[in-house]
């Protein structure tokens, strides 16, 4: 199987001057179509990490940081980041990454399916049949018209998730995507995204605070280790 993300020895700093910390991978791949569990306590650096995979935030030192493109083959992201190339970065975030936010981030204004066509729309991407399974798969198609506020949380999250996946990324990012529900509700909304990589093909790192949610299938465990320097994500 194919590598769809290889690092070596990257990092990132956080907290104030006197008080910074590390929050480092010192080595972490994912192969197309796996699924990668990461849990660590609350402050430990769990989004920094996704923020770091995601390309939205630069790392402050990085060993070796490939990106498998669909389109580009093997794509040095520690380049890019050298170069501030926003483009050839933001080009790979839209196309190839879909992120599940902390907080949801479904804009209140826009109806359901109109959350979930953005990121169709901002890749330039054609409607498709594939919105329809997903949202089959999710059980989200009686509430398309709705808005956002006009939605309990669980059903918040599961179009969340249908918004990330809806231009069929290669690598989706769920931050904490069950924080909000009880453990029912939980487990659906983890099993829903483990069957949406079956069927998908899509790789998928999951951040998660539940132990009992840990071993689920073959899905990789990464896990934080806090050490003198900061916290280390090590399977
Ligand atoms: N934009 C930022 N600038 C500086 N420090 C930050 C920033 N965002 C977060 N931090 C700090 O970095 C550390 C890691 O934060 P992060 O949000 O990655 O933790 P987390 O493991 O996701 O926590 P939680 O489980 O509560 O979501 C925290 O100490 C936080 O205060
Ligand atoms: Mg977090």
């Amino acid at each position: 199987m194919s590598c769809i993300l290889e690092l070596e020895q990257v990092s990132c700093r956080r907290g104030e001057q006197d008080r910074s910390f590390d929050v480092s991978i010192p080595s972490f791949t994912l192969a197309s179509g796996e699924l990668a569990i990461m849990s660590g306590p609350s402050g430990c650096g769990k989004s920094t990490v996704l923020e770091m995979l995601g390309l939205v935030l630069q790392p402050h030192r990085i060993g070796r940081f490939i990106w498998q493109s669909d389109s580009d083959g093997a794509v040095n992201i520690a380049r890019l980041w050298e170069r501030n190339d926003d483009r050839g970065l933001s080009s790979i975030r839209a196309r190839e990454i879909g992120f599940v936010l902390q907080s949801g981030g479904l804009l209140p204004y826009l109806t359901v399916a109109e959350n979930i066509m953005i990121s169709r729309r901002i890749s330039g991407l054609p409607c498709s049949g594939y919105v329809n399974e997903i949202s089959e798969v999710l059980n989200i198609v009686p509430f398309m018209a709705r808005k956002p506020h006009q939605l309990s949380i669980g059903e918040r999250q599961r179009v969340s998730i249908a918004r990330a996946m809806a231009h069929q990324p290669r690598l989706v990012l769920a931050d904490e995507p069950t924080s909000a529900l009880d453990p029912n509700a939980a487990d659906a909304v983890f099993s829903l995204m483990m069957k949406l990589v079956a069927v998908t093909g899509c790789s998928a790192i999951i951040v998660t605070h539940d132990q009992q949610r840990m071993n689920l299938g073959s899905a990789r465990i990464v896990t934080a280790t806090i050490t003198e320097s900061g916290t280390e994500f090590s399977e």
